[in-house]
C-alpha cells in the first residue's frame, strides 16, 4: 500500500494506473475509519479495480464554533485497516499540500443547501465541494463512493459532478447501522454508553417518516412531526430539523407526491453531540431510489 501525501504524487500514481488500464475508485474520507468507511471500501472494489483512500480532516468544512480542533486522529489504526482491505494507496495531504497559501478557488453548488443541514452549518458544503473537487483533481478516479449517510452531501456532490463534467461515477452506499440502528459515525466516539443506546432514536426517527409516505401519508407535515416528537421525547435529545425533502432540488413539498423520490432527514445534539440520519423513500414503485441525474 503506498502512502503520499502531495498532490504531484496522487497525480503520478492515478496516471500510471490509467496507462495499464486499471479503473481506479476514490474513497474520500476524513479518518478515524470505523466500519460504515471500510464498507465503502467494499463497496468501491465492486466498481474497480484499484481502490484509493483519502484521508484529510477538511478545515473549511467546520464553522468557528464545530469541533475541526478535537475531531479524532486515528491515523495508524486507519492505515492498517486500510492495508487489510487491500487499498492500494492513501492519499493523506496536509492543510498547506490542499490549501497553500493565497489559495483563492472556491467551487460552489447554489441552492441545494437551504433545508436540512445548510441552514445550521454556514459555509459547510461549500468547503466539502471545495476540498472534493480538489481530491478529485489530485487522484482522478474513474469511480467514487460516497456513505449515503451524508444524503444532503452526497446528492450536492452528484450535481457538482454534473454540472462541472468530471465524468466520475458517483456511487451511494447504503448506510451502516449499531445493532440499535445508530449510524455509524467518527464522531460517535464523542457519545457515552449510555447516550449511544439514546442515539438509536435518530434511526427509529426517520425509519418512522419512512414507513408514514411508504404507508401512504401525504402531508409533510404530519411526517415531520412524528419524527421531531419521537425524538423529543427522548431525555438529552434536541432537535435541530426533522425534514422531508425531494432528492432533486432538496425542497420541502407542499404535498407528497405519487412517483416521486424523497429524503426524510433529521439532525440534532445528544448532549455535546451533533448526529444526523435520514432515509430515502419513493412513492409508488416507478421511481427507483436515487434515480440519476
Ligand atoms: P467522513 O465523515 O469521514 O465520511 C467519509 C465517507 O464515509 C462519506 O462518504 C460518508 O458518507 C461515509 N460514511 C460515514 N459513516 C458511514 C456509515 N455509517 N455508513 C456508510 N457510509 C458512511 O464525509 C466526509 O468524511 C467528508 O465530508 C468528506 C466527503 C471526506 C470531505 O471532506
Amino acid at each position: 500500500m503506498k502512502i503520499f501525501q502531495t498532490i504531484t504524487e496522487a497525480q503520478a500514481f492515478s496516471n500510471t494506473r490509467r496507462q495499464i488500464g486499471r479503473r481506479l475508485a476514490l474513497v474520500p474520507t476524513m479518518g478515524a475509519l470505523h466500519e460504515g468507511h471500510l464498507r465503502l471500501v467494499d463497496e468501491a472494489f465492486r466498481h474497480a479495480d484499484e481502490v484509493l483512500v483519502s484521508i484529510f480532516v477538511n478545515p473549511t468544512q467546520f464553522g468557528p464554533n464545530e469541533d475541526f480542533s478535537r475531531y479524532p486522529r486515528t491515523m495508524e489504526a486507519d492505515l492498517v485497516a486500510l492495508q487489510a482491505r487491500g487499498v492500494a494507496g492513501v492519499f493523506t495531504p496536509t492543510v498547506t499540500e490542499m490549501y497553500p497559501p493565497n489559495d483563492r478557488t472556491w467551487v460552489v453548488v447554489q441552492g441545494l443547501d437551504t433545508h436540512l443541514c445548510g441552514p445550521f452549518r454556514p459555509g459547510h458544503f461549500r468547503g466539502v465541494t471545495t476540498v472534493v473537487a480538489r481530491l478529485f483533481l489530485a487522484c482522478r478516479p474513474q469511480v467514487a463512493v460516497f456513505g449515503l449517510k451524508d444524503a444532503q452531501q452526497f446528492l450536492i456532490l452528484r450535481r457538482m459532478v454534473h454540472d462541472l463534467h468530471f465524468g466520475i461515477e458517483m456511487v451511494g452506499m447504503e448506510t451502516v447501522r449499531e445493532a440499535n440502528g445508530l449510524a455509524m459515525s467518527s464522531r460517535n466516539r464523542y457519545l457515552s454508553e449510555v447516550e449511544r443506546e439514546k442515539a438509536g432514536i435518530f434511526s427509529k426517527a426517520v425509519f418512522l417518516g419512512r414507513d408514514l409516505v411508504a404507508a401512504g401519508e401525504r402531508r409533510p407535515d404530519v411526517v415531520e412531526k412524528a419524527m421531531r416528537d419521537a425524538m423529543a421525547a427522548v431525555e438529552g435529545v434536541s432537535v435541530q430539523y426533522a425534514e422531508i425533502v425531494d432528492t432533486e432540488q432538496l425542497q420541502r413539498p407542499i404535498t407528497i407526491l405519487p412517483g416521486t423520490e424523497y429524503l426524510v432527514a433529521v439532525a440534532g445534539f445528544l448532549g455535546q453531540t451533533r448526529l444526523i440520519d435520514n432515509q430515502f423513500v419513493a412513492t409508488g414503485s416507478s421511481s427507483p431510489v436515487l434515480s440519476s441525474l
